[in-house]
C-alpha cells in the first residue's frame, strides 16, 4: 500500500513538472494575438490617414477615370486611382499648334497634351499593372525626386503630375499614402507609354 502511494505520488509530480513548460507556453500563445491586433489596428489607422491624403491632395482628379453623367463627368470610383483606360483614345486636337502655343488640354484629365506631348496619368491602384509589386523606397523616389517607376536611372515623370510639390510631404506622409495605395484594390489597366512632342521646338 505505501509503495503503491509512493508511486502514484511520484506519478503526480512527474504529471506536474511535465506540464508545468505547457502552462508556463500558455500565456504567450495567449498573448500573440493581442500583439498583431495593435499592429494591425496600427496599420489601419496609417492606411486611413494615407486615404485622406490620397482624397485632399488631388489625386484622384487626374487619378481615377471619369464616366460621362448628364450632370457632365463625374469620378468613376469603380475604377479609382486606375490611370488612364488602356481603351480610351487619345485627345483628338491640333497637337502642332498646341505644342507651339504651350496650350495644354486634358479630356478626362487622365491624359494631357502639352508641349512635353501626352501623358497620361499612371495607374496607382495595388495591381502588377500599378503599384503592387512597388517598394516603399521607389515610390520615395518617385515623389522625391519625380522618376518614372521610382528607379533611379528612368526618366523624369512628365507635368503635370505636381510632384515637385508633392516632394514636401513628410516621410510619415508618404509613407501613410503608400501604405493605402498598397491596401487599394488592384485594377488591372495598362497605362499607354507617353508621346513625345511632334515639333522638335516643343521638345525638352
Ligand atoms: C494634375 C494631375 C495629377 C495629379 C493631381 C496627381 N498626378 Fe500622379 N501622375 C500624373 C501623370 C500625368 C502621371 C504620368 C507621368 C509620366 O508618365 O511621366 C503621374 C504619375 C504618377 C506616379 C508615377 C507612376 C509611375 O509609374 O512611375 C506616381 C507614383 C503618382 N503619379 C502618384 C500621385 C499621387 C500619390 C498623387 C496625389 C498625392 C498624384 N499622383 C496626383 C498626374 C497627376
Amino acid at each position: 500500500m505505501k509503495i503503491y502511494l509512493l508511486i502514484s505520488s511520484l506519478l503526480l509530480f512527474s504529471i506536474l513538472i511535465l506540464s508545468t513548460p505547457v502552462l508556463k507556453n500558455q500565456p504567450k500563445t495567449d498573448r500573440k494575438p493581442a500583439v498583431s491586433g495593435t499592429v494591425l489596428q496600427a496599420n489601419q489607422e496609417q492606411i486611413k490617414r494615407g486615404e485622406h491624403l490620397v482624397l485632399t491632395s488631388a489625386c484622384h482628379d487626374c487619378h481615377t477615370p471619369k464616366k460621362m453623367t448628364d450632370k457632365g463627368p463625374v469620378m468613376d470610383y469603380d475604377r479609382a486611382l486606375s490611370g488612364h483606360p488602356a481603351n480610351e483614345p487619345a485627345p483628338d486636337v491640333n497637337r502642332k499648334e498646341m505644342e507651339q502655343k504651350g496650350l495644354i488640354v486634358t479630356s478626362t484629365l487622365t491624359s494631357w497634351v502639352g508641349p512635353w506631348g501626352i501623358s497620361y496619368a499612371a495607374n496607382l491602384t495595388s495591381d502588377a499593372t500599378g503599384i503592387g509589386k512597388w517598394t516603399e523606397k521607389q515610390f520615395f523616389t518617385a515623389i522625391r525626386e519625380g522618376k518614372y517607376k521610382g528607379l533611379e536611372n528612368s526618366r523624369m515623370l512628365l507635368p503635370p503630375m505636381p510632384w515637385d510639390m508633392y516632394k514636401n510631404m513628410t516621410d510619415e506622409e508618404l509613407r501613410a499614402i503608400f501604405a493605402y495605395l498598397k491596401s487599394t484594390k488592384p485594377i488591372k489597366n495598362v497605362v499607354p507609354a507617353p508621346t513625345p512632342p511632334v515639333t522638335a521646338a516643343s521638345g525638352k
